[in-house]
């Protein structure tokens, strides 16, 4: 009977022992407070995380240590977890450290004063100082980055903007030289004009591109349901003339309603399929254009069997005014697809290509966020 109850005795003092360094090494603080707030036990983590030991702390109301300005806060959520036995509460709240620097910790609450063996609040206590710092970082570089991007694109728009009434000026009176006295001058000097009146087109042109690039991305996106069939339908009715002039087949599967932007849908679409006709190979261009549902979006796929594109320059393309070939191959200022990216970007998608390399076809995907397929679709009847 005696070595019984040695043996049992010895059972709870090793479970004791057992909770005991459980707690005493853990990350988190394990805080037991009175009703009035003052610390009854405190885990010896404390010292790790503020700076005190446990002995600096005997008598003393865990309020002591919380930052003035979450005071309120902390206490308003200690009053609420007095009111209410056995719920768990949670505050953030920052703490002074022994060094007299500042910790950001999260707290839970949980009150047990009711409870025989506990008798008080338990507290746990997580140091989420770093988390924060990096978060206010990210915070902070996500915002200087959108304000750096904000203003490229208002200068950008003012300069391609300004830029737009002088060139015109140039194009019309170089064009009016050329006109008036063409074979007044000698040879050279008509080629010499003639130089500049292409110049002053081609500028133009990359004035008007990148003010189209630039307000690709201003002003309020206004979505609305919008029938990709139908956007392609006019996609298709803009590229009439090269459709016809390169005896291009466009199919396609079934498209859905999506809530978009119907005209930026339509510059996207023609834009790519306007690029797969455009780089076509020897046989005439064949296009097909699908759409399939994946968790948490559509990805929309405009597939040809044109000339290809190394994978080296995948992401190139997508660049303002970078091109794979010379104006003299094909024509073209190397703008579409750049707007394609700043348009799918701000409907909250990706748009990249696929290509097995020069000869072999490219696929360009684009997806769209699953809710502004679903948000298009009407609601179901009963
Ligand atoms: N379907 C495609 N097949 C092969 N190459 C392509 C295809 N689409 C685009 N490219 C390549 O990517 C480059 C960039 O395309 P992008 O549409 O931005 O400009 P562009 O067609 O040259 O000119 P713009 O669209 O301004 O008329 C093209 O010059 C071409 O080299
Ligand atoms: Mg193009």
């Amino acid at each position: 009977m005696q070595t019984e109850l040695k043996w049992a005795k010895e059972q709870q003092r090793r479970g004791e022992e057992h909770f005991r360094l459980l707690i005493e090494n853990a990350q988190e603080i394990v805080l037991v407070l009175e009703a009035d707030g003052i610390m009854r036990y405190k885990s010896p983590s404390i010292e790790r995380v503020l700076g005190y030991r446990t002995q600096d702390l005997l008598r003393k109301s865990m309020f002591e240590f919380v930052a003035a300005y979450d005071l309120p806060k902390a206490l308003t959520v200690f009053n609420e977890a007095i009111r209410q036995n056995g719920t768990t509460q949670f505050v953030e709240f920052r703490c002074r450290h022994k060094d007299g620097s500042w910790r950001v910790l999260q707290a839970w609450l949980k009150n047990l004063l009711q409870d025989r063996v506990v008798e008080g609040i338990i507290v746990n206590l997580r140091d989420v100082s770093q988390l924060k710092q990096a978060e206010e970082a990210v915070t902070k570089t996500a915002d200087d980055l959108a304000r750096s991007n904000q203003e490229l694109e208002q200068f950008a728009y003012a300069a391609s903007h300004d830029l737009q009434e002088p060139l015109r000026k140039i194009a019309s009176y170089t064009q009016l030289l050329q006109q008036r006295y063409k074979g007044k001058f000698d040879a050279e000097a008509d080629k010499f004009i003639g130089y500049i009146v292409d110049g002053a087109y081609r500028m133009q042109a990359l004035i008007r591109d990148l003010l189209m690039y630039s307000r690709a991305g201003r002003g309020e996106l206004a979505l609305e349901p919008t029938d990709m069939e139908a956007v392609l339908a006019q996609a298709l009715s803009n590229l009439e003339t090269a459709l016809q002039a390169n005896q291009a087949a466009v199919t396609h599967d079934p498209l859905p309603m999506v809530m978009a932007s119907p005209s930026q849908m339509t510059q996207i679409l023609q834009n790519l399929v306007g690029n797969a006709i455009k780089y076509h190979g020897d046989a005439p261009p064949k296009v097909h254009v699908s759409a399939l549902q994946k968790s948490g979006f559509w990805q929309f796929s405009i597939q040809d069997n044109g000339i290809g594109i190394d994978p080296q320059y995948a992401d190139r393309v997508f660049i303002i005014f970078q091109r794979l070939h010379t104006k003299k191959e094909y024509a073209g200022t190397g703008i579409g697809l750049a707007i394609c990216k700043k348009m799918v970007e701000r409907h909250g998608g990706q748009v990249w290509l696929e290509s097995e390399g020069e000869g072999k076809g490219t696929t360009f995907k684009f997806t769209l966020p699953a809710e502004l397929v679903a948000a298009a679709r009407p609601a179901e009847g009963p």
